[in-house]
C-alpha cells in the first residue's frame, strides 16, 4: 500500500473532544487523491516509536477540492489522542489514496430523496454526501436524524448550519440528545426501532425515499438496517459504514490450537510474490505476511473497512468476521485477509485482483 507525505495546512480544535485536519494535498497529487462523497483516507504515523494506521472518512466534498478529516478523541485511544494533544499545523502524515464504498453515485436526471442517521463522529461521510448530492443534484433533498450526547458536543455543527442556510428547503436536520433534555420527547435519548417508526409516519414516508445511509456505532447501524430491511426497503438502498466494531454481535472463533499441520502461503501483491510457512488455522494470512516483510494494505485489522480484501485463488481459510464484503463478493472468492487463517496445505491469494 502507497503512502505519501502530507502536510496538515490547518487544525481546527474548536469542539471539546474533535479535531478537523486540513491535509495539504499538493496540485501533483490532486488526480490520485480524487474522491467520491463519504470515502476515507488511511492514515500513517509512529506514535512513540510504533506505527499506527487508522482510518477516516472524508468530510469535505470532493466539489470543494479539499481534503478535511474530522477526528473524535477517543478514551485512551492512541491516534486521536495523538491528533488531540500533539499534532501541529506543518507537521506530515503518512496518507494514502482515497478508498471506500460509502456512496452513491450523484445522478443528473432525477429527483432523489436520501435520508441519513448518524452519531457523533460518523456525520464525517454523511456531511460529504449531503453536501454533494444536493449542490450536484438541483431537486434531490435530504433529511439528517444525527444523535449526540449534548449540544457542545455536535461534531461538525456550524458546517451543517451553513448547509441548512444554503438548502434551506430541501434539507432538514433533527438532532437527538443523550444527555441533554429537550422539549419534544422524540428527540431525548438514542434512536430506538420505537422512535424510526414514528420518524417514518409523522416526518417521512417510507415509500417516497431513495437511499438510506446509516453511521455509527454497530448497534445502531445494524438495528436500522434491520428495521428497513423488515419494512420491505431493498438491500441496494440501505448504505452503512463501520468505523469499528463491538466485537459483541458477531462472535470472534477462537482460533484451533496448533495442530502440526502447516501451509504453504503465497501472497501476490504489485506483481511480486511473497512465500512463507504458518501453522494452519492459527494467525491470519496479514499478520503473517507482514511478519514476513510484505509490505500489504490494511488499515482497521478488525474486518471493517475492507482495505485487506484480496482475492483467494487457491486454498481454503476461515473467516472470523466480516462487516465489510458483500455477498457477492465472498462468491466470487473475495476475502478479508486481516481476518482469515490458512486452513489448507497450499493458500495463494491475490491482492491485485480488487474485483
Ligand atoms: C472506514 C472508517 C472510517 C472512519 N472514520 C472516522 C472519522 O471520520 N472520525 C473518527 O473520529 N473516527 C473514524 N474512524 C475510527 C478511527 O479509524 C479510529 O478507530 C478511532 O479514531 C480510534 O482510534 P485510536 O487510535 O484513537 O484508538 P485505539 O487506540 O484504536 O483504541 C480504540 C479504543 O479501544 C480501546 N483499546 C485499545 N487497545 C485496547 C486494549 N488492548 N484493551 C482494551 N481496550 C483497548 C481504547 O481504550 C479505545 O477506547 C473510522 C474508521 C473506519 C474503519
Ligand atoms: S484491515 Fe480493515 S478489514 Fe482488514
Amino acid at each position: 500500500m502507497q503512502f505519501y507525505p502530507i502536510k496538515v495546512r490547518q487544525l481546527d480544535r474548536s469542539t471539546q473532544d474533535c479535531t478537523i485536519v486540513t491535509l495539504d494535498v499538493t496540485p501533483e497529487l490532486h488526480d490520485q487523491f480524487q474522491y467520491k462523497q463519504g470515502q476515507y483516507l488511511n492514515l500513517k504515523t509512529h506514535i512513540n516509536g510504533e506505527e499506527v494506521r487508522r482510518s477516516y472518512s472524508l468530510c469535505s466534498s470532493p466539489l470543494d477540492s479539499e481534503w478535511k478529516i474530522g477526528v473524535k478523541k477517543v478514551h485512551d485511544g492512541k491516534f486521536s489522542t495523538y491528533v488531540h494533544d500533539e499534532l501541529q499545523e506543518g507537521d506530515e502524515l503518512e496518507v494514502a489514496v482515497p478508498d471506500g464504498r460509502f456512496f452513491v453515485e450523484c445522478t443528473d436526471t432525477e429527483q432523489r430523496n436520501y435520508v441519513a442517521f448518524a452519531a457523533g463522529s460518523g456525520i464525517t461521510p454523511i456531511l460529504s454526501i449531503i453536501k454533494t448530492h444536493l449542490t450536484k443534484e438541483a431537486n434531490s433533498t435530504f433529511k439528517l436524524f444525527y444523535v449526540n450526547q449534548s449540544v457542545s458536543t455536535i461534531m461538525l455543527k456550524e458546517e451543517l448550519e451553513a448547509l441548512k442556510n444554503r438548502f434551506m428547503d430541501r434539507l432538514e436536520i433533527y438532532h437527538f440528545l443523550t444527555q441533554e433534555q429537550r422539549d419534544v420527547e422524540l428527540f431525548n435519548g438514542r434512536l430506538s426501532e420505537k422512535k424510526l417508526e414514528i420518524i417514518f409516519k409523522t416526518i417521512c414516508e417510507l415509500d417516497s425515499l431513495d437511499h438510506f445511509f446509516i453511521c455509527g456505532p454497530e448497534p445502531m447501524i445494524f438495528m436500522i438496517r434491520d428495521f428497513l430491511e423488515a419494512k420491505g426497503v431493498v438491500k441496494k438502498q440501505i448504505h452503512f459504514e463501520l468505523f469499528g466494531t463491538s466485537g459483541k454481535s458477531v462472535k470472534k472463533k477462537v482460533p484451533k490450537a496448533f495442530d502440526g499441520k502447516v501451509s504453504d502461503v503465497t501472497v501476490l501483491e504489485g506483481g511480486k510474490s511473497i512465500n512463507f510457512k504458518t501453522p494452519q488455522g492459527v494467525n491470519s494470512i496479514l499478520d503473517e505476511a507482514l511478519k514476513n516483510n510484505a509490505d500489504l494494505p490494511f488499515a482497521c485489522k478488525g474486518g471493517v473497512c475492507c482495505t485487506c480484501k484480496a482475492k483467494l485463488v487457491e486454498g481454503q481459510v476461515d473467516m472470523q468476521v466480516n462487516y465489510g464484503l458483500e455477498d457477492d463478493e465472498i462468491e466470487n472468492g473475495y476475502i478479508l485477509t486481516c481476518q482469515s487463517l490458512p486452513i489448507s496445505d497450499k493458500v495463494v491469494v491475490d491482492f491485485d485482483e480488487k474485483g
